[in-house]
């Protein structure tokens, strides 16, 4: 490859010789040369001190520019190894942000985000929809009348609401009790997905058709899912759906078919 007189001084101000063949320097001697003259610069042009100052800020800019990429790699480096080490997800991370959270509006209206409530190594994990009026002054989930038949229905299981975790869908009281809207699901989906996972139940107990809707990504009726054995996609861990406690307040005749259903909650959780 043919290197011009620049080229020549970048080399050589980096420490490499240039040479020449004898053959290619004009007006060589072939013979009786000393080993000097095989270095001998091989001059097309003469090297003018222009040619030097170019040739210097050439080299300048490339040692610029090696140093920017050394930068960079270092810094996707650090980048890389930050996220190696970032904690894993922890309680008192996930706490923090549902603390602090502004997903949605609702954050302008709840007295307190609900979090979640019980035994953080439970085998069962309760998922109801949303923080009534007095959770939201109590900052804990199924407090007020349903959450009375909630502890009914554990009591049945053998169970106080310190043995399961029970966290709802959403972690904001809606206003006038109305339902979640969808974009409130949304946001708030990340927080729940994350209490399962650091949870790790055996089983998932979804009451109501909002918490079982958004489990397991169906549009089906809450009569048509109860009392059947589905396995959360994102956890991959076994759930069972039943009526909300507060349907039962409703409509207290289906008592018995969640008492039905939490038999086969009874089984399973026995069996596993
Ligand atoms: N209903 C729910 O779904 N969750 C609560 O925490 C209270 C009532």
């Amino acid at each position: 490859m043919a290197v011009n007189a620049r080229q020549k001084v970048i080399l050589r101000t980096m420490g490499i010789p240039v040479w020449a063949a004898h053959r290619d320097i004009p007006g060589q001697k072939k013979d009786n040369e000393s080993t000097e003259q095989l270095f001998e610069p091989e001059t097309e042009r003469p090297i003018t001190p222009e040619i030097r100052r170019e040739a210097s800020q050439e080299l300048e800019q490339k040692t610029e520019q090696k140093t920017e990429q050394k930068t960079e790699q270092n810094r996707a480096l650090r980048a890389d190894q930050k996220i190696e080490r970032a904690p894993a997800d922890s309680w008192s991370l996930l706490q923090d942000q549902v603390n602090g959270c502004t997903n949605c509006e609702l954050n302008l209206s709840r007295t307190n985000p609900v979090f979640g409530v019980g035994n953080k190594q439970a085998s069962l994990m309760i998922v109801g929809e949303a923080p009534g009026h007095d959770e939201d002054l109590k900052a804990e989930p199924f407090v007020g009348e349903a959450g009375h038949v909630l502890d009914q229905m554990l009591f049945s299981l053998g169970l106080s609401r310190y043995d399961v975790y029970i966290a709802n869908i959403i972690k904001c009281h809606p206003p006038n009790n109305r339902k979640p809207l969808a974009s409130e699901i949304e946001a708030c989906s990340d927080y729940l997905l994350r209490q399962i996972n650091l949870v790790k139940p055996r089983l998932i107990l979804t009451v109501g058709a909002v918490s079982t809707k958004k489990l397991l990504h169906s549009r089906e009726l809450i009569s048509e899912l109860r009392g059947k054995v589905f396995t959360h996609q994102e956890s991959s861990i076994p759930l069972v759906p039943t009526y909300h406690p507060a349907y039962l307040l409703r409509k207290p005749t289906e008592k018995r078919t969640v008492w039905r259903d939490l038999l086969l909650v009874k089984k399973m959780m026995a069996e596993s």
